[in-house]
């Protein structure tokens, strides 16, 4: 039988317990909650490691992204993590939360039992802590041309769309780029390189059934390939996850079907 081993530096260490400042006073007092997250430097040599912190919930919001913040300025200053908008609108501040993919600032800690654990989005490179490397994924985005694309004489204001067409965008001119999809799609994580992944084949789809795009022909052409359309199969594990209420997986149903249709 095959042994796999996992190189000694990718194993992941017991950190440090960090002290936490002076409890604040409050009349009702509405206690802490502990949180377990996932650091790594690589500028230093060590393993990746998860560190423990306290949080006092009567000086901290209510969402794990105020937990972070409030880790990183009154705890720990290297804490490092994206974040935006706080909204749930920019998609940097996605994460693994409780096992889940999701967004640190739309994820209440009140719906989480016991410590929150924090790791970064699974099964992509580590830039520092809870940062992933996003480089491939943004390239992938970039490469179905994600823009309207016209042939023929711009009209003198903007293109025009009836409601019927413009409704076929709800459900995908929504997804913020957060990566909580492709990142829990098992295709995607053996396949990061050839296969699209679910959030880019959704704004594929998104940019193909637009009535105003033009480049329909060429943007189907561009997902003829065994590996960029076709490495879904159907586990539905990205529609679980967007953090959105999207359904990636439908996206890519309905590409397949385009796809076969233009065969017959
Ligand atoms: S439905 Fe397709 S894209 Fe979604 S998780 Fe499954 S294989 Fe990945
Ligand atoms: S489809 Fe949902 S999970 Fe995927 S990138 Fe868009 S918003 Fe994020
Ligand atoms: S900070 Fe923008 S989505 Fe969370």
């Amino acid at each position: 039988m095959v042994e796999f081993t996992l190189p000694k530096n990718s194993r992941v260490t017991e950190g440090k317990a960090w002290p936490s400042p002076p409890k604040k006073a409050a009349d009702k007092p509405k206690g802490t909650r502990e949180y377990r997250v996932y650091r790594w430097n690589p500028d230093d040599g060590n393993n990746p490691r998860i560190d423990s912190y306290t949080i006092d919930l009567d000086d901290c919001g209510p969402m794990v992204l105020d937990a972070l913040i409030w880790i990183k300025n009154k705890i720990d200053p290297t804490l490092t993590f994206r974040r935006s908008c706080r909204e749930g609108v920019c998609g940097s501040c996605a994460m693994n939360i409780d096992g889940v993919n999701t967004l640190a600032c739309t994820k209440d800690m009140a719906d989480i039992k016991g410590e929150v654990k924090i790791y970064p989005l699974p099964h992509m490179a580590v830039v520092k802590d809870l940062v992933p490397d996003l480089t491939n994924f943004y390239a992938q985005h970039a490469s179905i041309k994600p823009w309207l694309q016209t042939a023929t004489v711009a009209p003198e204001k903007e293109w025009k769309q009836s409601h019927e067409d413009r409704v076929k965008l709800d459900g995908l001119y929504e997804c913020i780029l957060c990566a909580c999809c492709s990142t829990s799609c098992p295709s995607y994580w053996w396949n990061p390189e050839r296969y699209l992944g679910p959030a880019v084949l959704l704004q594929s789809y998104r940019w193909i059934i637009d009535s105003r795009d033009e480049a329909t022909g060429e943007r189907l052409d561009n997902l003829e390939d065994p590996f960029r359309l076709y490495r879904c199969h159907q586990i539905m594990n990205c529609s679980k996850a967007c953090p959105k209420g999207l359904n990636p997986a439908k996206a890519i149903a309905e590409l397949k079907q385009l796809m076969l249709e233009r065969q017959v």
